[in-house]
This record gives structure tokens, C-alpha cells and sequence, in this order.
């Protein structure tokens, strides 16, 4: 057991509902506080000096100067396996491109599915490694990664291999999810239809004898793959016993409904969600992601964010960190500008990258700071916690603690 503190402020999000819009004065700050940690979960948070009374032989771990404690966030949609990067995909995007046009010279999802192809184990195992310690540094401890720049049998499970090995390699929580229904690959021979059918038959089956993956993914647009075929390719991944999540509305809309019902866990994007749609969303379990990231990635509108709050919706927020249109991974810089253009609490955006975030990958034991809870929280150095999204990602993260040890250099 161990007892760490003192901090300014500790916002626990206890007590928070799941779903609707929050205020910030229903969030429970407790001042001068403490935490006790027992054996990788949160014991007690209360006053310290309660605390040090009530357990007076216990280790105490002291904070350095004036800090503020949160809960640890969770990133429930990220494509950070990847080999290559896309910056000629922004150059020409801002020169006035058309995603066609770009697709068309090489870029686009594709030119990431051959520079995937071609890296080796290793080096995605690097990269992806250096991408979960820089998410971690900013307080992240728990990251959704999506397959789906392999795209054929070979390459799915690569990726899903690597996510696999850098869990053994780092503390955080990773959850993969296989994206193999992202696009038809060029090399794949036959129709959508046909390509979904060969996802199912000889993707998914490898997937789950090797235990790779429990959540399924597909990106369902215009470009890629159309709302009859992905209905019926997502009822079968539902009877294989896998979860569902959707890139949804991400250009068009319609999406979301089909998200709803096949019961996904989560859709995701919602940038063009139609506004009868958003109520269908906010009344279901599925939760609604943000993705603020592709947003500025692309130049898009923001998720209705606000709207959906308003609804009654379980709102997330995620970075969607990926080559092509989230390039940035700073999801608290995101999530900062985010509140701004909707008009979002504090309270509510802390929710969605917490309780809320977790929620949409199945995990509802973190990203609230009560009893029974993961220890996994992050501190600030300062004495308000607002100062975390007012600075918009330059006030940097202080400690980042996982199972209640401190896993940061500084
Ligand atoms: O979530 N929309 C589809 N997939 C990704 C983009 C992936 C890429 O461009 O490489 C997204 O934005
Ligand atoms: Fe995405």
C-alpha cells in the first residue's frame, strides 16, 4: 500500500452519469488530496492529512511542488501501426487537391498499405512503441490500435502481431481492433462484396485462433465500403462473437444508424451525422467519438459534439492518430480546441477522455479516481485544473502513473 500525494486539486470524475451533458460543478475536487494505492488499485482518495491519519504506517510517495491529479486518459481510436508517412498527402491537400487527385498520385490510404507491406516487424514494433511512449507522455495509459494497412491475410495479422509484441513492452493498456475492412485493396481481385466475404472467411478465423483482436472495424463511405454490404458483413462479424465499432458519417451520412443497429460498441467521426441521426445515436448504447484530430487534419467541421451532449448521447473523445488525416496525436491539444468550437464543459470533455473513452472500448474499470479503480492517473504541475485545457496541450504532463507506479522520466 502507499499513499501519494499531497495535490492541489484532485478531480476524481466520480459520481459522473455515463451519457448527457455534464457542468463543471458537478465534478468532485477534492483540495490538499491524497491517493492510497493497493496492489495497482485506488484504495482511498480523500484530504491527505485524513489519509496519513487513517493509514500512518503506510509508504508515502511526496509530489514535488504544486501539482494537480487526474485520471488517466484513454485514446479509444487510434491507427498508430503504420509504416511511412503522408506529408506529401497534406502538401497537396492544401495546394487544393482533391482526395481523388490525391488517391490518384500515389497517396491515400494505399501508399500507407504499401509502406505498411513493406516495413518488417521490427520496425513497426519501433515506431508503433515510440508512438504509445509519446501518447503516454501525455497522460494516455490506455490506446485502441487498429489494424487495416495490411489488407490481405499476411498483413492483418502482422500488424495485429506487432500491437501484440509492444504490449509485452510497455505498461499501457493497448486494445487492438482489426481494420482490415478499411478499403478494397488494389491487389484484391474481385468485388466489395467479395472482399468482405474473404475478411470473414479467411482474416477473422486467424485473428481469433491466435487471440489478436476482439473488436471489428469498418470504414463505411462513399470511397470505401456502402451501407447494404457493410450491414451484412457486420452481422457476421457479430455472429463470430467480435465487437463492433464503425468509422461512421465521416463525408456522408447514414452510417451511424447502421452502427446503432448492429449494436457497435462505438461510431466513430460523425463529422457529417445528419441531424435526425444524432437523436438515434444519443438514445442508443453505441458510443458517439469525436475525432477532432481528422478534423483539423482535414479542414473539416468538427462532430457535434455540443448536440449530441445535448441529447443525451455518451460523447468520446478520440485522436484518431493516423498518417493521412490525423497526423497530429495530441489528443489534449485536440479535445482543448474541441471545447472551444462546440462549446464543451471541462467536466465534459474529461469525461470523454476517460470514463466515457473507456467505456466505448468495454472497460469500465478506470478513468474515475474511487475505490476499486485502476491507479492510473496523471499530474500537472499547477494549481488549477482547468489550466490543463486552457493551455490547450503546452502545459505538459508532470507524472504519469500506471497501476500506481510513476512511469515517467520526469
Ligand atoms: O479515421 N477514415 C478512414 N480512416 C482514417 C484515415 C486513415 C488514413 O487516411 O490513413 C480516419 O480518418
Ligand atoms: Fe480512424
Amino acid at each position: 500500500m502507499k499513499l501519494i500525494g499531497p495535490f492541489k486539486q484532485i478531480v476524481t470524475l466520480a459520481n459522473l452519469p455515463l451519457r448527457g451533458k455534464l457542468a463543471d460543478e458537478q465534478l468532485q475536487i477534492i483540495e490538499n488530496g491524497g491517493i492510497v494505492v493497493k496492489d495497482g488499485y485506488v484504495e482511498k482518495v480523500a484530504s491527505y492529512e485524513s489519509l496519513y491519519k487513517q493509514y500512518p504506517d503506510v509508504e508515502t510517495e511526496a509530489v514535488e511542488g504544486t501539482q494537480i491529479c487526474l485520471p488517466a486518459f484513454t485514446d479509444c481510436h487510434t491507427h498508430i501501426c503504420f509504416g511511412g508517412n503522408r506529408a506529401n498527402d497534406f502538401a497537396m491537400r492544401n495546394a487544393g487537391k482533391t482526395y481523388l487527385e490525391i488517391a490518384e498520385s500515389g497517396g491515400g490510404i494505399w501508399s500507407s498499405v504499401q509502406h505498411t507491406r513493406a516495413a518488417s516487424e521490427d520496425e513497426l514494433i519501433q515506431t508503433t512503441l515510440e508512438r504509445v511512449n509519446f501518447l503516454i507522455s501525455l497522460g494516455i495509459t490506455t490506446i485502441e490500435i487498429k489494424s487495416g494497412y495490411g489488407l490481405d491475410v499476411e498483413n492483418e495479422l502482422k500488424m495485429l502481431r506487432v500491437i501484440k509484441k509492444v504490449q509485452t513492452m510497455t505498461d499501457a493498456t493497448l486494445i487492438p481492433t482489426c481494420l482490415a475492412a478499411h478499403l478494397k485493396p488494389r491487389d484484391f481481385e474481385g468485388s466489395n462484396a467479395e472482399y468482405l466475404d474473404f475478411i470473414v472467411n479467411s482474416i477473422l478465423p486467424r485473428v481469433k485462433e491466435e487471440g489478436l483482436a476482439k473488436r471489428v472495424d469498418i470504414f463505411i463511405e462513399k470511397s470505401a465500403f456502402q451501407p447494404e454490404e457493410s450491414r451484412g458483413f457486420l452481422r457476421k462479424v457479430n455472429e463470430l462473437g467480435f465487437e463492433i465499432t464503425v468509422h461512421a458519417d465521416q463525408f456522408t451520412p447514414g452510417s451511424s444508424r447502421i452502427a446503432v443497429e448492429v449494436g457497435a460498441k462505438s461510431a466513430d467521426h460523425l463529422e457529417a451525422t445528419a441531424e435526425e441521426d444524432i437523436a438515434f445515436l444519443a438514445n442508443s448504447e453505441t458510443v458517439a467519438v469525436a475525432l477532432p484530430g481528422a478534423s483539423l487534419g482535414l479542414g473539416e467541421k468538427f462532430t457535434p459534439a455540443r448536440k449530441i451532449l445535448d441529447a443525451n448521447g455518451i460523447l468520446a473523445i478520440a485522436s484518431d492518430w493516423n498518417p493521412g488525416s490525423a497526423p497530429m496525436g495530441n489528443l489534449i491539444t485536440q479535445a482543448s480546441v474541441l471545447a472551444t468550437f462546440q462549446k464543451l464543459s471541462t467536466a465534459e470533455v474529461l469525461a470523454g477522455m476517460t470514463f466515457r473513452s473507456a467505456f466505448a472500448l468495454g472497460l469500465e474499470d478506470r478513468g474515475r479516481l474511487e475505490k476499486g479503480k485502476k491507479a492510473d492517473f496523471v499530474t500537472f504541475k499547477t494549481d488549477n485544473f482547468h489550466n490543463v485545457l486552457y493551455r490547450q496541450g503546452s502545459l505538459r504532463a508532470e507524472s504519469v502513473f500506471i497501476n500506481g507506479k510513476n512511469v515517467s522520466n520526469g
